[in-house]
């Protein structure tokens, strides 16, 4: 029987003990050992649940009780969580985490210490929820060297662009409803300023290159200024806006952004709507691979969890390599790569083309204004060109 603990009783935490109990002779079968609860670490209580006599106060019980060989941090943010995984892998114990912050901010060091100790630290349920992203490049896309990642790693994000595209609904009241669904946080921030899915495509990326990027070096935008008349502008040219985080190899090395894009129905990320997370790889020897399916959310992201612990209780002597180093991974400049540019402004065509030269206009029936799309340039060119003419909306081509 393999002891685990459980640090952090929210929605994520609460489904992997929700997990365990549905599958749990499927879940043993796999795992070649029952795995049992023994400790749920959280600062409340919950009288009538029946995790209730497990609950703790004090991680050092955790720490200190050497019965417990796994644990899952489930609480989320850098800190404390940071204090209590490295207490957990320095006493010898395996830990797997959803926390993408702590993922894209320590995992180089956490991995490190894990095989330092002998132990494993996975985390599985950090990017795309319960699509198996990080197992399949770590285990599976081994033979590539992948030319680009490109995800809608924001299942609130991703239901909000398809409920304003499907209901011509405007941003705060498809917010709003986003967060009635529970869907958003109360404070959307992260998910609508492109703050999450950057954590996350820094996840992805340090994982592809074997080094450690620093999200704060990835130029993220959010979905905060797209409007129903973008809408309109996407319908009109039958393409889907959907906020993108992607890392491409260029001859300078990865470029990496977040950022709102027109898609084209021929993309495979076109498809991917309401809460639903999909990554997109291309490599050069696979050609191209999508991974789709349920990115946030209670169950889906506890399976991903318990799917680490299960790996963890088959790899329960071994360090499972993973290719992480702490050596920075400095990125390409951003200003250098190159994107098409939907473009709205009241100016007239002359002055469009005086600026742009050749530009394909598209017409949404909007009074007062004139949509277009550039040839491809520079993200410095275009901003250095947009400094001339007045813009209401600027959104990359996809
Ligand atoms: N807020 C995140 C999302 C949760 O909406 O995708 C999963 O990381």
């Amino acid at each position: 029987m393999i002891k685990a603990a459980v640090m952090g009783y929210g929605t994520i935490g609460s489904g992997v003990v929700e997990v365990l109990e549905i599958n749990r002779e499927s879940i043993a079968k796999r795992a070649g050992d029952e795995i049992e609860v023994k400790y749920v670490l959280d600062l409340r209580d919950f009288p009538g649940d029946p995790i209730q006599e497990k609950v703790v106060h004090d991680v050092n019980i955790i720490v200190n009780d050497p019965e417990v060989s796994v644990v899952v941090e489930t609480m989320g943010g850098v800190e404390p969580a940071y204090t209590f995984v490295k207490a957990m892998l320095n006493a010898g114990k395996h830990v797997t985490t959803s926390n993408k912050a702590l993922v894209a901010d320590k995992g180089a060091e956490l991995i490190a210490l894990a095989k330092e100790k002998n132990v494993n630290f996975l985390f599985e349920a950090s990017v795309g929820g319960g699509i198996p992203i990080i197992r399949s490049l770590n285990s599976c896309l081994t033979a590539d060297e992948i030319e680009e990642i490109t995800g809608i790693l924001n299942g609130t994000t991703n239901y909000m662009m398809t409920k304003m595209a499907d209901e011509g609904m405007e941003f705060d009241a498809v917010l709003k409803d986003a967060q009635e669904k529970g869907y958003a946080e109360k404070d959307p921030t992260a998910d609508v300023e492109g703050y999450d899915a950057c954590r996350k495509i820094a996840i992805l990326t340090s994982l592809v290159c074997g080094q450690q990027i620093d999200f704060k070096d990835i130029h993220t935008e959010g979905i905060t200024k797209i409007s129903s008349t973008d809408m309109k502008y996407a319908k009109q040219m039958g393409r889907a806006v959907k906020l993108l985080a992607s890392s491409r190899k260029s001859k300078d090395g990865y470029v990496a952004m977040v950022a709102p894009f027109f898609v084209s129905p021929e993309h495979p990320l076109y498809h991917v709507n309401d809460v639903f997370n999909a990554v997109f790889v291309r490599g050069n020897v696979l050609g191209d691979a999508m991974f789709y399916g349920s990115g946030a959310g209670k169950l889906p992201t506890a399976s991903a969890v318990v799917a680490d612990m299960v790996d963890i209780v088959k790899h329960k002597d071994r360090n499972i390599w993973v290719a992480w180093s702490s050596k920075k991974m400095e990125l390409a400049d951003f200003k250098k790569s190159d994107n098409r540019f939907f473009v709205r402004t009241a100016e007239d065509r002359q002055k469009i083309e005086d600026v742009f030269g050749s530009v394909e206009y598209t017409d949404a029936g909007i009074e007062g204004e004139i949509g277009f799309v550039t040839a491809s340039m520079t993200e410095e060119a275009f901003a250095e060109k947009a400094d001339g003419l007045s813009l209401r909306s600027v959104i990359r081509m996809a």
